[in-house]
């Protein structure tokens, strides 16, 4: 069962797909009655979990680190649990199982959860718990990338690709350059922190009713935990209230401790954190040191590149291997590096282990060879979007080299637009004017200074772990003609349902109000991928289709014997039966409704009920050389982002953004649109003010180190309304998907947080201006005002 042969026909009879409905549960969100995993009514005999953290980034536990007679004569708790309690397999780790979801004797991280603390009221429970001595013999740890590197301390050995002859031709290129450059960490910062609700059932099952990316993790480690069967083990969300990959792995933290809990006491155990648990307990975007050297020519042209990338991945391996993977197979962004090497060192530091964040590792990617784009300009004293225009992918019947389309990783790529999107975008944005504007505003401003960037971004869609990419759905039909949808996927506030919905209605021709996409349950479908990587839509929308699909065929038969007319002869269309073209005489409708072609099928005994299934095609991939057909299709976008600073404090505005971003032919416009302006806005966080600190100041010893100083939202900035930019223009790019997804949409979660490179590459214009662009910049992202400032002091330095 592949790409279910549907979307032709789909397109035809649409009448849903590009409406812009609302978000399924927009009034629900904004009455407050939409029910979060918090909301839901607690069962009679619920207790309250919460966490024992380790106090250190690494030591070693005596005993099992805490005094369980002491805490459990803290007031109003019931129970105590630690590593030895679990009856298991202790590991919350989603690829390696190298991740214990209770420490066991040693703790790897400041933060890491030791012992659960189980009691009446959540209050006793959080009180007991930040009461409690960790008995703990503290060792040295490794925080930064440059000690991990300088210790040669990793998660995973190194990984790369090398195309061509980098080396020699760096050797005999007319100009040369090198240096290096940073991007930080990232809190996912959701608004609904992490939990998860344990209810225990007859015959020693559970139901777990956690806010996860990713039901079917949950469930199958909380099984393997508790030596349980997968079947014993229920996982429900029915939303999520924001994930943004913090989810994916992570929430099992959360939920393995209330199952443990729960199935020890028999009651229903209830475990949320606080913000400051949930940012001290859980993992972040991983930050990037990137070395580059490049060579080229006059014109700017990339001949040679060596980037070595190093990350922070944490105690543990988490999804560190795919982010990595995913960072190098995103240094060529649009580009056409010929002769190329990359190197990815994955660094293990004692903190919490770095996970999934929207881009998992391309932005990391891109920010990297977007630098040296900038570089090179600078160099040469031209525009950037000169250079991006050189080095552009091309079609090799234009370029004469036979690679000019192939990525470092061997994939030709099909789809290539970047090309259009960017002169749309420069056309659309007024580019050359601005630019005029901009150094006419600089050449009469001391003080302050404009910049002005346009960057381009290509997304690879597809799990890189190839058997990732499958999707399950499970369609119900009623005796009333209305549908129940349920698939694999998860509700982050992505709008994943509504479109799912759309799906639906348009593959059984019926109106999108008949249709109910129900939460999601690993009852229903089952082994379903974590709703990640923005393959939501594509692949529980395919699966949709194929249930929806076998459905028709079905019903279409029974509709036929009511009209004594062969099944082709019928077509569903907004809830009505109407003939295909062939039998169609003039002024013929027939009034057969939906409800009654299928109150018919309950009548004939017809099954109205379906499972579909998706697999990607064509994908084929070696993650351990990093070669092949990584990705089903690629997303593009560009941004141009105008910016002022001001040179004597830092301080900085977005002046305007213009957008051009590629959704194919769009489900639901207006929730894409959602999706670019939220995910540039989060990429701009992550660029310009998120920082996360931490204490790396220690005793002579080196201990007392390693503590994340930004916990909350008091010392950890996320953007906020007004940081949107007054002008925001959002150009959606006039295409289709060349894959037959459903409608020939194309993904859109992740894509556009890449646009926000336009905000930090303006801002480092800005200062470029500071120095005539004649001076090297030195700025790291986050551009906070202060590393803006002391960029701008640094240029001014040079000049004297
Ligand atoms: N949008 C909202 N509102 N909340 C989220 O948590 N997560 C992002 C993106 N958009 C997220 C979001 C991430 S990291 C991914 S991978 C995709 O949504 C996942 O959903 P999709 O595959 O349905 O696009
Ligand atoms: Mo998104 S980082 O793939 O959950």
């Amino acid at each position: 069962m592949n790409a279910p042969a549907l979307p032709e026909t789909l397109m035809s009879l649409a009448p849903v797909q590009g409406r812009e409905l609302p978000h399924e549960s927009a009034r629900l969100h904004v009455t407050g009655e939409a029910a979060y995993t918090d909301d839901l009514p607690e069962l009679r005999g619920t207790l309250y979990a919460a966490l024992v953290l380790s106090p250190v980034a690494h030591g070693e536990l005596i005993g099992e680190g805490i005094d369980r007679a002491a805490l459990m004569a803290e007031h109003g708790v019931v129970a105590v649990y630690t590593a030895r309690d679990i009856p298991g397999e202790n590991n919350c780790g989603p690829i390696v199982h190298d991740d214990p979801f209770l420490a066991d004797g040693v703790v790897q991280y400041l933060g890491q959860p030791v012992a659960i603390v189980v009691a009446r009221e959540m209050v006793y429970a959080r009180e007991a718990a930040r009461n409690a001595k960790v008995a703990v013999r503290e060792r040295p740890a490794i925080l930064t990338i440059d000690e991990a590197m300088a210790a040669q301390s990793f998660i995973l050995p190194p990984k790369g690709i090398t195309r061509g002859e980098p080396a020699a031709m760096l050797e005999r290129a007319p100009h040369r350059l090198s240096g290096r450059t940073h991007c930080g960490q990232q809190e996912q910062f959701y608004l609904e922190g992490q939990i998860a609700y344990a209810v225990p059932r007859e015959d020693g099952q559970l139901t777990l009713y956690v806010s996860t990316q990713h039901p079917d993790g949950n469930q199958r480690e909380a099984a393997a935990a508790l030596n349980l069967g997968t079947h014993d083990v229920e996982v429900i969300c029915r939303r999520m209230g924001g994930a943004f990959g913090g989810k994916e792995g992570q929430s099992s933290i959360f939920s393995q401790s209330a199952a443990l809990a729960a199935w020890h006491l028999k009651r229903p155990v209830k475990l949320r954190v606080n913000r400051d648990d949930d940012m001290t307990i859980t993992g972040k975007r991983h930050d990037f040191r990137i070395d580059y050297d490049v060579g080229f020519d006059d014109t700017g042209r990339i001949l040679a590149l060596d980037v070595t990338l190093a990350s922070r991945c944490g105690y543990s391996t988490d999804f560190s291997g795919p982010v990595n993977d995913r960072a190098v197979l995103h240094i060529d962004n649009c580009y056409h590096l010929p002769h190329l090497r990359v190197v990815s060192h994955r660094c293990k530091t004692h903190m919490q282990s770095a996970t999934a964040f929207r881009g998992f590792g391309g932005p990391q990617g891109m920010f990297g060879i977007e630098t040296v784009i900038e570089e090179i300009a600078q160099a040469l004293g031209k525009d950037p979007l000169e250079v991006r225009r050189v080095n552009l992918y091309r079609d090799p019947a234009v370029s004469g080299d036979a690679l000019s389309l192939t990525t470092p990783y061997g994939q030709r790529i099909e789809d290539w637009i970047g090309d259009r999107v960017i002169d749309q975008l420069e056309a659309e944005s007024g580019y050359p004017e601005r630019r005029a504007r901009v150094a006419a505003f600089n050449a009469q401003s001391r003080t302050r200074k404009r910049g002005l960037a346009l960057v381009p971004l290509k997304f690879g869609i597809s799990f890189t772990a190839t058997m990732l990419n499958q999707a399950g759905a499970l369609v119900h039909v009623y005796q009333d003609g209305t549908v129940s949808v349920n698939h694999g996927g998860t509700e982050m506030g992505q709008g994943l349902n509504t479109k799912m919905a759309q799906v639906a209605a348009d593959a059984l021709g019926i109106p999108v109000e008949l249709v109910r996409v129900t939460a999601s349950d690993t009852q229903k479908v089952p082994n379903a991928s974590a709703t990640a990587a923005s393959s939501g839509a594509d692949m529980n929308g395919a699966a949709i289709m194929d249930a929806c699909a076998q459905l028709r065929a079905r019903l279409a038969g029974v509709a036929a014997r009511m009209l004594d007319l062969p099944p082709d002869a019928i077509e569903f269309r907004a809830g009505e039966v109407h003939l295909t073209p062939a039998y169609r005489q003039k002024d013929s409708e027939t009034r057969l409704s939906w409800a009654s072609v299928v109150k018919q099928a309950w009548l004939d005994r017809v099954g109205l009920s379906c499972t579909g299934f998706y697999r990607t095609p064509e994908i084929a991939y070696d993650f351990n050389t990093l070669q092949g057909k990584a990705f089903y299709y690629y997303c593009y976008g560009a941004a141009v982002s105008e910016v002022e600073i001001d040179t004597r404090t830092g301080e900085w505005w977005l002046r305007a953004v213009d957008i051009v971003h590629d959704v194919g032919r769009s489900i639901n416009p207006a929730i894409d649109r959602g999706q670019i302006e939220g995910a540039f806005v989060q990429g701009m966080g992550w660029l310009t003010m998120e920082e996360c600190i931490w204490s790396l100041k220690g005793d002579a010893a080196g201990l007392g180190r390693g503590r994340l100083l930004t916990h909350g939202p008091s010392t950890y900035k996320i953007p906020v309304a007004g940081d949107v930019p007054e002008h925001f223009k959002v150009s959606l790019f006039e295409g289709e998907n060349i894959k037959p997804t459903p409608y020939r949409s194309k993904a859109v979660g992740e894509p556009p947080l890449m646009l926000a490179l336009s905000t930090f590459f303006a801002l480092r214009d800005a200062v470029a201006a500071v120095g005539g662009h004649r001076v090297r910049v030195d700025l790291d992202a986050p551009a906070t005002p202060e590393r803006i400032l002391l960029a701008c002091e640094r240029v001014r330095s040079a000049l004297e």
